[in-house]
Order: C-alpha cells, then sequence, then structure tokens
C-alpha cells in the first residue's frame, strides 16, 4: 500500500529520529534519508523536513546536500541548520551571533499556516549559535525569539507562502517546544495535504500478507533473545504462518537476568511452540571462555565470538538449509548515522555464521519489523497480545550482565593530574563530600569511548546533584562519571580488588539485579524509566573482599543520549535496604551521570 509520506533529512544527531517519530505520531508515515540522496529520490514524498544539526554550521559550511530539492514541487520546512540552509539557499544571509540555547518565547507575526490555531506568543525551544540575519527575497519573518533580558532574534521563523518553503530557527520536535505537535501537524496536513493513513492495524496487515507471500511454503528461523524486538518478531511470524513453520533458537548465556531463560521459553510455549522452540543452554561454556579476564572490549569479544560458536554449532544440528531467516531488525538499525551504527553492527554481527550467511547472500531474509521504532514495535507486541512484562522489557545488551560485572587486576586506577586538587576545590564550593574513585568507566566524549574516572559524592542534595555534577565534568580533568553513595559507610576509603566473572559473582548480580528490577515494578517505575542496569564494582571498603553495587536508572529516548533519573526516597531506601542485605555486598552508589559524558552501561 502506497502511503503519503514525509521525508526527513538526516543531518546529524537524533533530531532527524525525534523529528520521524513525532510525525508517525500524527499517523503519516516519516522517513529517514541521508542528506546524500539524490534529490530524484524525493519525489515520492509529500513533503521534506531538513532537520537540525549538533556538527555543521550553515554559516562557514558548503553543505553537502543534493540541492536539486529546491527545484521540486514539494513543501520543504527546516528547522536550526535545516532552517538556515534554506534561507541562504534564497539568498538570504546567516551569522554567527550570540548562543541562544533552552527555552525562548517565540512572538508570531503574520499569518503563518504552520502557527494556525495558535497563540500570539508561543514556548519554543531553541540551541543554536547562527541567526538568519537577512530575509532571503519574496520571504517573510513569522515570529521572532525573545529570552528575558536579552534582544531579540529576529528571522526565529521564515516563510514563503507561494514557494511552500519555511524555516523554524527553534526544534518543534522536541517537547519543550510547547506546542511543537500543533506545529508539525499543520505542515504535514495543510501544508503538505498528507492523509492519516499509518496506522500500526494497517502495518500489521501489510506485514502479515508480505511474511506469507515471501516465505510461501518453506520455514522461517529466528533467534529469541527474549528482547522486545525478537519476541514480537517471531509472535507475528507465528501469526502468519502458524508456530509450527517458525524454528525459534534460545540460547542461554548465563548473563542472563534472573530467571529470565525461563520466562521466555514458557512465554513461547504457551503460544503454542513445541518441538519447534529449540534451547541451548551455555552457560558453563561462556564462564569457561571467560576466566580470568579482566579488559572490558576483550570480555564482549569474547562473548561475541562464543555466542558465533555456539550458534554455528546450533544451525548445523537444525538444518536450516531449506529456511528462511528472520530478524528483530528494526528502523533505526537500518539507518546509518554515527550513534546507529554500533547498533547495526551489534544486532547483524550475531548472524554471521555460515549458514547465516549463506541465507543473507541469496535473499532468504524476513525483517517485518524494520520500518519501526522502538515504540511502535512496543504499540505492535500490545496489539499482538503479548503480555506487558514483555512488551515494556528494558533494553538489554548483547553481552548482558558480562558488561556489567566490571572486572580488575586489583590495581588503582590513577586519576588525572590536578584532578583530586581541582575536585577538592568544588567539592568544598558546593558543601558536599567528594573523592575519585581508583577505577575507570566507559563514557563519550566527542563521539569516542573513553575510560575515565568516576567521581563519588556524599552528602548532597539529590535534586541539586545535576548541575553538580555538569560542573565536575567541566572543571576536573579526567572524569566522566559521578555516583551518590547511598551507604553512609565511608565508602570514600574503598580499594580495588581483583576480581574476573566467576559464577557467584554472576548469581550475587542476579540477585542484585532482580531487587532493582523488582523495586522499579513496585514503585510503578519500571515504564518511566528506559533502561536500570545493577553494576557491581571490584571496590572492597571494609577488608572483607565485598562488592560496590551502582544502580544506574536512566531517562531516554533512542539511549544515544540519557539523563539519570532520580527515584524517588522510598524507592532508593528499600533498595538500598535489599541490597546492603544481599551477602557479599558492602556499599551502594546511585549513578547520576548524564550520557554524554558517561555511557549507560559502565564497560
Ligand atoms: P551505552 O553504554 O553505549 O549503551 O550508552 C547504549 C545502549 O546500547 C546498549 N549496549 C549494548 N548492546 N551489545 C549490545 O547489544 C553491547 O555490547 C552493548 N553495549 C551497550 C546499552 O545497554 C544501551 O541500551
Amino acid at each position: 500500500m502506497a502511503h503519503d509520506k514525509i521525508a526527513v533529512v538526516d543531518f546529524g544527531g537524533q533530531y532527524a529520529h525525534l523529528i520521524a517519530a513525532k510525525i508517525r505520531k500524527l499517523r503519516v508515515l516519516a522517513e529517514i534519508l541521508d542528506p546524500e540522496a539524490p534529490a530524484e529520490a524525493f519525489r515520492p514524498y509529500r513533503g521534506i523536513i531538513l532537520s537540525g544539526s549538533p556538527a555543521l554550521s550553515a554559516y562557514d559550511e558548503e553543505s553537502a546536500y543534493d540541492k536539486g530539492i529546491y527545484d521540486l514541487p514539494i513543501p520543504i520546512l527546516g528547522f536550526c541548520f535545516g532552517h538556515q540552509e534554506i534561507a541562504k539557499h534564497y539568498g538570504g544571509e546567516v551569522r554567527h551571533t550570540q548562543r541562544e540555547y533552552g527555552p525562548a518565547i517565540l512572538e508570531v507575526r503574520g499569518s503563518c499556516p504552520l502557527f494556525r490555531g495558535l497563540g500570539p506568543q508561543e514556548v519554543v525551544w531553541m540551541s543554536h549559535g547562527d541567526t538568519v540575519t537577512r530575509l532571503p527575497p519574496g520571504f517573510e519573518e513569522t515570529g521572532v525569539s525573545r529570552v528575558p533580558g536579552e534582544e531579540p532574534h529576529p528571522n526565529a521563523a521564515i516563510a514563503s507562502d507561494r514557494l511552500k518553503r519555511y524555516g523554524f530557527q527553534f526544534h518543534p520536535e522536541v517537547d519543550d517546544t510547547v506546542h511543537g505537535e500543533e506545529m508539525l501537524r499543520n505542515f504535514v496536513f495543510e501544508v503538505c495535504g498528507c492523509r492519516p493513513d499509518w496506522t500500526l492495524e494497517a502495518y500489521e496487515e501489510e506485514a502479515l500478507r508480505e511474511i506469507r507471500e515471501k516465505a510461501a511454503d518453506r520455514p522461517v528461523f529466528l533467534l529469541a533473545s527474549g528482547g522486545v524486538d525478537s519476541t514480537v518478531c517471531a509472535v507475528l511470524l507465528g501469526k502468519a504462518l502458524g508456530p509450527q513453520r517458525v524454528r525459534l533458537l534460545h540460547v542461554d548465556n548465563g548473563l542472563m537476568r534472573k530467571g529470565e531463560s525461563r520466562e521466555v521459553l514458557a512465554e513461547f510455549r504457551r503460544r503454542g511452540w513445541g518441538d519447534n522452540l529449540h534451547f541451548a543452554d551455555a552457560s558453563a561454556r561462556f564462564l569457561k571462555a571467560l576466566q580470568g579476564v579482566v579488559a572490558p572490549e576483550e570480555k564482549r569479544r569474547i562473548i561475541g565470538d562464543t555466542f558465533l560458536a555456539v550458534f554455528a554449532e546450533e544451525a548445523s544440528r537444525l538444518d536450516l538449509k531449506n529456511c528462511l531467516l528472520a530478524q528483530g531488525t528494526i528502523y533505526p538499525d537500518t539507518i546509518e548515522t554515527g550513534g546507529t551504527r554500533r547498533a547495526d553492527v551489534i544486532k547483524t554481527h550475531h548472524n554471521r555464521v555460515p549458514a547465516v550467511e549463506a541465507m543473507i547472500a541469496e535473499g532468504r531474509v524476513l525483517e517485518p519489523l524494520k520500518e519501526l521504532y522502538k515504540a511502535e514495535v512496543r504499540e505492535l507486541g500490545e496489539r499482538l497480545g503479548l503480555p506487558e512484562s514483555l512488551v515494556w522489557r528494558h533494553p538489554f545488551p548483547g553481552p548482558g550482565l558480562g558488561i556489567r560485572l566490571l572486572c580488575s587486576d586489583g590495581r588503582a586506577a590513577e586519576p588525572e593530574p590536578g584532578a583530586r586538587e581541582a575536585l577538592g576545590e568544588l567539592a568544598r564550593e558546593a558543601g558536599v563530600g567528594a573523592t575519585l574513585l581508583p577505577v575507570r568507566s566507559v563514557g563519550v566524549k566527542a563521539d569516542l569511548r573513553s575510560y575515565e574516572s568516576p567521581v563519588l559524592l556524599w552528602d548532597v542534595d539529590l535534586p541539586a546533584v545535576e548541575a553538580l555534577a555538569a560542573r565536575i565534568y567541566q572543571k576536573v580533568p579526567g572524569v566522566n562519571r559521578c555516583v551518590v553513595d547511598l551507604t553512609g559507610r565511608g565508602l570514600k576509603r574503598a580499594r580495588p580488588l581483583p576480581a574476573t566473572v566467576t559464577a557467584p559473582r554472576l548469581d550475587l548480580l542476579r540477585e542484585a539485579d532482580a531487587v532493582v528490577m523488582e523495586a522499579l515494578r513496585r514503585h510503578g517505575l519500571y515504564r518511566t524509566v528506559w533502561q536500570c542496569p545493577t553494576v557491581f564494582v571490584p571496590l572492597e571498603v571494609d577488608g572483607q573482599g565485598r562488592e560496590l553495587v551502582v544502580v544506574r536508572p536512566v531517562l531516554s529516548e533512542r539511549a544515544m543520549t540519557a539523563r539519570p533519573f532520580l527515584p524517588p526516597p522510598e524507592f532508593l531506601e528499600e533498595v538500598r535496604r535489599r541490597i546492603l542485605a544481599l551477602p557479599g555486598v558492602s556499599g551502594v552508589c546511585l549513578d547520576v551521570t548524564t550520557k554524554p559524558p558517561g555511557t549507560i552501561e559502565w564497560e
């Protein structure tokens, strides 16, 4: 079925995905296009949106995209960088000016169709250092922006109704632009004339038909990890073909959460999978392969390689000659941008074993979720009758608890020169306790992964901690993470302990993780939080060789950026009490780090 659709040109960052997801919520299909796409590729679309860019500047760069799009009879709307590009193309001027960051008031001028139904003043969200300083001929200024105490910024919104070209200096796709959705709605329906025909009901019907056509009478094989995507994929295939034609393989790598493999298998059995549900318990094999290994990336590599070996053996045992291969690939996995490329590699590399390579080469691959965002996959899962506990399961990394069980050779990681002094000064100023922990954890700085020191804070006021942490990253060299002590037991004297991946440590981590997951559910926070790793850090506090546990609840949209979630005191108290009661635990901390500079996981 041909849908009315909008093209979103991806100039980097995560703006484009946010825009596309917002438009899809209006039941109009939005697809991401690369800036390198030729103008002809835009013909099937009813509208084009040029996204903002965290890296590009319309002022000093000749941007590389096909300007032929401006010759197409298709409405174009640009945000931030995209807005400046439109202005520049039609003869306006863009200059570096003072930065505007955060909320501002937009004063609407004239009668732009995009502001129909809105007030004369709107709260909008800004993030830019360049401004359209001269309107292109034939355009009008449809809004100026004001931040209290500053000069108004001209041309915060511009338009040429005749050409159907529109630009916003602000970002309507972020929630902080209060009526951003209405602005997008006006563009999509009033200006582009789209019909709202992108529904999951229609998607499901199309997907079922396509699966049946493509599979013809062949069976389908799918690796079922228990994650949301592969589970929804399996159930969709089962609905299309019947579970007897869908062969599932679940591998337990011993790095899963408590009881997870058992639950996943039980759910598939309940849905009619019997002999076609294959299970490989490879936990002992993974444990053996990881014996004595300390370096994080080495652990990841070993887990990946072991998985491939197990999978290759199972695949040849299962004889997949006549099968199609299904994968739970979702839309962001198919888009090549900086932030999502790694996800793509991670998901697909599991399937690069010879038996599967052959299937891919022959085009015997089904990816029925590849047009959907995560939120849409979940909605589809609900439509298919999957229980909430599966549909809303938090994302879980392929290497599982393997990357949440930090290992150490027992040597203390030294902080960067000057870090102690800079932290001491900030702590005195803020009136809090702070020290550098003698371990390293991973973070992202300027798109690169970096291993740096975490800061331990105590006697701090939780609501104020994010602002304090931001100052720490700015002022203290070599720091990418802040954690707050929940123990009150002198964690500042923590010393590193030699530790590797062992069965008892894994079992203990599983228990601690189960405590946190259960508490999130009981306090009604499970769905608020995007992910909540529980991490073991081998730091000794009391001379008894016990673990330091870090709880890391984050809010996020697609894991490319994240903010710490600061849980209510009842939740923290329960988690603290129950984790400290576990044998072998000596301290509990709450991770309060934004991404960047810290990643969601610790390694
Ligand atoms: P970070 O830690 O980079 O994680 O902020 C972003 C998202 O990716 C997940 N993640 C992984 N997933 N294999 C995976 O399949 C991995 O090696 C891996 N490392 C991180 C992480 O849980 C988060 O959702």
